[in-house]
């Protein structure tokens, strides 16, 4: 079976994005690894610190191990949105192929230095792990928001600029380049988000010579998505819409089933829910027909 690495390449040759998507708990997990095999695409599942901290850095870890396995499918685990060293130690030590060093938020001598030293640390430990730098803060948290999150870059004079992104490709080393080109974590009830810069990510793509992350996907169009591969976007990251799905179908059992106590029974509609934004995505992300 392909590593992570392999699929990659395969992804720009094809010129497609790979989805990932975040879980914290199981039925997450078997939900999106069922999607992924009926469409027969790769997935990657992501655990921010916080889901890792619920669901367990090594659990989840043995459970994408034990579908890889089971099912010959290739489904790859990320540690998404990590904050420092040791963290990123833990997911290595556990299994993880693949790893976000998020240094967005700090001073860009700061981030250089602290991803430099993650990927050094992740190379003396195994060559194809895939390891990811961000540059640019988007806003932390997959929720239904009401406004663009504060601090976040949106405005042209914030994003990533294809200079800094040149730096600090080439002076870390990192395999894969996480940019603010217009893209925010979460995403609104009822509105669209802002549209992605595709110009600048075209920019950005080529400047870094690495393949691009686009994060905060939920509430992004199908348009944008597109346009975004084709600049060189190869993973896309959904949260929020799953956690909304999630949400609106356990509302829709408890409601339709108020005796109901096993959790596995009510637990189908949230995950039926989840399956469809997960086809939805995987189907354009892939661009399938
Ligand atoms: O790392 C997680 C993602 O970037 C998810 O963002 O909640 O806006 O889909 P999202
Ligand atoms: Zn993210």
């Amino acid at each position: 079976m392909r590593n992570l690495r392999e699929v990659l390449e395969d992804a720009d040759r094809k010129n497609i994005a790979i989805g990932h998507f975040n879980i914290s708990e199981l039925g997450m997990l078997n939900a999106i690894a069922e999607v992924a095999r009926e469409l027969m695409v790769p997935v990657i599942i992501g655990t921010s610190e916080g889901e890792r901290e619920f669901i367990d850095t090594r659990e989840a870890a043995a459970l994408v191990k034990t579908l890889r396995e089971e099912h010959d499918q290739e489904i790859f685990l990320n540690a998404d949105h990590t904050h420092s060293l040791d963290k990123i130690k833990e997911a290595v030590e556990a299994g993880y192929d693949a790893v976000l060093f998020d240094g967005g938020k700090l001073p860009m001598e700061e981030n250089l230095r602290q991803t430099k030293e993650v990927v050094e640390y992740v190379r003396s430990r195994s060559e194809e792990i895939v390891v990811e730098g961000e540059l640019g803060y988007i806003g932390s948290g997959s929720t239904i928001r009401k406004e663009i999150p504060k601090g976040a870059a949106i405005k042209p004079e914030d994003l990533t600029t294809p200079e800094e992104a040149a730096k600090f490709a080439e002076e870390t080393s990192i395999d894969l380049l996480a940019p603010a080109v217009g893209n925010i974590h979460g995403m609104f009830a009822n509105a669209p988000e802002p549209a992605l810069d595709i110009d600048r990510t075209r920019a950005v793509r080529m400047a870094a010579k690495v393949p691009l992350v686009l994060h905060g996907g939920s509430g992004n169009t199908d348009a944008d998505f597109l346009l975004a591969i084709d600049a060189g976007v190869r993973i896309i990251h959904i949260s929020t819409e799953l956690r909304a799905a999630w949400r609106e179908g356990m509302e829709k059992s408890l409601k339709e089933k108020p005796e109901e106590i096993a959790p596995y029974k009510l637990m189908g509609p949230a995950l039926d829910e989840m399956k469809k934004v997960v086809y939805n995505r995987l189907k354009l992300f892939n661009k399938l027909h």
